[in-house]
């Protein structure tokens, strides 16, 4: 990530006010945000045991300590240590321990040990955490406005970079906690606060088939803008031909997956890509991950504990291959990420994010559309005439079939933050808007998410496309 292409447009200028409050709340807005984001990963871990916190249940996954260390070693590699004079490291091997990729920092521990650590213990990994935000907190409060235009880019950075680790830290708690036949319960209840509001207001919403809207061909503009921040993968901006398309008002749910997988899906190649029969077959996949038949049903097993399927949640957990499929087997196809972006721009970001506290996808016409028709102040009937998007920020991340690939005009910035994005545009696939386990305030119209196509353990989701009719 390009520290230099860190918007900082929002901060007032010196000529505006007199330099010392401008220093002071641009210094307490920074130190507040910095801190609610490290507060609220030390939340997720509230009712995690010692135990719970060091287990690697597969290569992908990281334990829960790897993440809070790591986290704070991003901050202390590229902000303490190169703009606190004479800063030591308490204990300069945790440079090796919980260096994730980035070659220019220096050799690194291997991914698929991390579950091997005892030590640090987790309480040594938390006190590693405090000493940093000490520091960091002396470092704002001491900087004048030359060094806060260096160091605001990194800590902005920092900050969505730990917000990508809560949802990592989610999604990996939920596959070492589906390994123990005795499903620990992350957060019991799952529905808290507006959703449960929400899905009262949804009970008088019908959950219908999805229908297609159609969009038009047209030249769109693709990419950040430049307001606010962004990472660097999401620009340049640049002019993008979308040939007439048409897209799914809502995600495909679990009870239209059952459908697929009765008809046989897992059994017909003639939906599967050739390496994603391979790996379905490899793997014995034959329904999403965390799905286990009891007696004839399907049943689920989410962070609120193991429930039967609900046929009316967005279907999750499936892999590139599974949606593709799924996708032939219903007569469509998954949208590009443009198809999406031009979708989206009119699409307000709102829906069921990690805020809401679900931990797991709200079933359709319950959630956004339920917020959209609240706040468009649109009636059902009216809304059924003229059929709308929903659901498409949160609950699940949407697969595209667009390979994660630059923008024209993309450079990687040189050195350990321009590893950040770029060297990983290869062999991966697009996903878009966020899921239950994504921060509001962390997704935008234009971010790319991105994973390989056989990956099942984040929250991904399909929603079909097809071309004009
Ligand atoms: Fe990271």
């Amino acid at each position: 990530m390009s520290a230099t292409s860190v918007e900082t447009a929002s901060m007032t200028t010196a000529a505006e006010k007199p330099l010392f409050v401008t220093d002071q709340s641009r210094i307490e807005r920074l130190r507040d945000r910095f801190h609610q984001v490290r507060n609220f990963t030390n939340t997720l871990c509230v009712g995690l045991e010692p135990e719970d916190c060091v287990v690697q249940s597969m290569p992908d996954v990281s334990p829960t300590k790897w993440h809070l260390a790591h986290t704070t070693w991003f901050f202390e590699t590229f902000i303490l240590k190169k703009f606190v004079t004479g800063y030591r490291a308490e204990i300069p091997e945790y440079a090796y321990l919980f260096n994730s990729y980035y070659n220019a920092a220096g050799d690194m521990h291997r991914r698929d040990l991390r579950g091997l650590i005892s030590r640090p213990t987790l309480s040594q990994a938390q006190r590693y955490r405090a000493s940093v935000d000490s520091h960091i907190d002396d470092l704002l409060s001491s900087a004048d406005e030359t060094l806060l235009d260096e160091i605001e880019p990194i800590l902005v950075l920092g900050i969505h970079h730990e917000q990508q680790h809560q949802e990592l830290l989610i999604t990996d708690v939920k596959h070492v906690f589906a390994q123990n036949p005795l499903y620990p319960v992350f957060r019991a209840g799952g529905t808290r606060h507006s959703v449960r509001a929400e899905t009262r207001t949804a009970t008088a919403i019908p959950r219908g088939p999805y229908q297609f809207i159609d969009f038009e061909e047209t030249v769109t503009v693709i990419g950040h803008n430049g307001d606010g921040f962004a990472y660097d993968n999401e620009g340049p901006r640049h002019q993008a031909l979308v040939p007439s398309f048409s897209l799914a008002t809502r995600p495909v749910t679990n009870g239209e997956y059952v459908a697929f997988i009765e008809d046989n899906g897992y059994n017909r190649p003639e939906f599967w890509l050739s390496l994603g029969w391979t790996t379905a077959n490899e793997q014995r996949w034959n329904a999403p991950l965390y799905w286990k038949k009891h007696d004839g049903a399907w049943w689920n097993f989410t962070l609120s504990g193991l429930r039967p399927v609900d046929p009316s949640e967005p279907v999750t957990h499936v892999s590139y291959f599974e949606a593709d499929a799924y996708a032939n087997w219903a007569g469509a196809r998954l949208p590009t990420e443009f198809e999406w972006e031009r979708a989206a721009l009119n699409c307000p970001i709102q829906g069921n994010f990690v805020e809401t506290e679900l931990f797991h996808p709200a079933p359709v016409a319950s959630a956004s559309s339920a917020v959209a028709l609240a706040k468009a102040d649109v009636s059902v009937e009216r809304r059924e005439q003229h059929p709308h998007l929903v659901q498409m920020f949160g609950d699940v991340w949407e697969w595209t079939r667009s390979a994660y690939s630059p923008y024209p005009g993309y450079r990687a910035a040189p050195g350990a933050l321009g590893e950040y994005n770029g060297k990983f545009m290869c062999n991966q696939y697009v996903l878009r808007g966020g899921s239950c386990a994504t921060s509001r305030n962390h997704i935008r119209h234009t971010y790319r998410n991105f994973f390989q196509p056989e990956k099942r353990w984040q929250f991904t989701g399909i929603r079909l496309a097809r071309d004009a009719q």
